[in-house]
């Protein structure tokens, strides 16, 4: 794209200079030669090339996903992912920032926004669509190559936009079946002492209120389900990778890593409390 743009960009001023140092009020014939044809003719032949081009592709924009699909419904919201798993009854299976996805099987997005436009993206995968408040866009994939790709936010979208990304994982089918169905059961109860002081001190600085961990009492919907947090490759989209020191930054220095993101930041949480807490959270596979 750049050096499109910089051979574009070279024509366009050198075309500027040329017509600058014409002399005087008659025209040379090669004047009237660039203005016609690089003016007229030249942009009719390229657009309705293009327009030749594209106009067969349109009807696949509304062509329905093949039969099979994987459902899956992710919205934008300042700044992180909401990521629905739609099972095959439309049961809703919550995860956030973190995507998975069965190699060599067809899978569509629905695609939407809780607030502003945010551009649902996986470069390796496919195009951008964007995500629309009070709108529902569509994104259909064919993952063939098993790994972990990079996702992204492509529409400026305020402070933390550059901030707003997420994982992808291409499986294999039977693990993915297998990571699926552990995504749709309730968390486990902790186990360890410190996990279990960990959930008391997940209510009682509020936690709850913002963010669900289905099988317990918490069940606010505002920030992402924790549900599985420990299974999950980063924190706060993708911006650093899960380990309990970089959990215990992120719950002490929020506004540091990720300015403007909506959490509070836990920076006077005595460090046996965010200890505790960052076992719950981390063991929640
Ligand atoms: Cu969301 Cu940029």
């Amino acid at each position: 794209m750049s050096g499109g743009a910089v051979a574009i960009w070279l024509i366009v001023i050198g075309l500027a200079v040329y017509a600058i140092y014409q002399p005087g009020e008659h025209h040379p014939r090669t004047t009237k030669l660039l203005v016609i044809g690089g003016g007229a003719v030249f942009p009719t032949i390229v657009l309705t090339g293009l327009l030749c081009f594209s106009l067969p592709m349109l009807p696949d924009l509304h062509r329905p996903a093949p039969s099979g699909s994987l459902q899956i419904h992710v919205s934008g919201v300042l700044w992180w992912w909401r990521v629905d798993y739609i099972g095959p009854d439309g049961e809703k299976i919550a995860t956030a920032n973190e995507i998975r996805l069965p190699v060599d099987q067809p899978v569509e997005f629905k695609l939407d926004s809780e607030d502003v436009i945010h551009s649902f993206w996986i470069p390796s995968l496919g195009g951008k669509v964007d995500m629309i408040p009070g709108r529902q866009t569509r994104l259909q994939l064919h993952p063939t190559r098993v790994g972990t790709y990079r996702g992204a936010c492509a529409e400026f979208c305020g402070k933390a936009h550059a901030q707003m990304n997420f994982d992808v994982v291409v499986m294999p089918v039977d693990e993915f079946d297998d990571w699926l169905a552990r995504q749709s059961e309730p968390a486990k109860q902790p186990i360890e002492p410190d996990a279990i002081a960990g959930q008391q001190v997940f209510f009682k600085y509020g936690c709850s209120a913002c963010h669900a961990v289905r099988g317990t009492d918490a069940k606010g919907k505002v920030g992402p389900d924790l549900t599985h947090f420990g299974s999950r490759l980063s924190i706060a989209a993708s911006v650093l990778k899960n380990n309990p020191e970089n959990l215990a930054r992120w719950i002490t220095q929020t506004h540091d890593v990720k300015p403007g993101a909506e959490m509070p930041q836990f920076d006077s949480l005595p460090d046996d409390d965010l200890q505790a807490m960052v076992a719950y959270l981390e063991q929640l596979k």
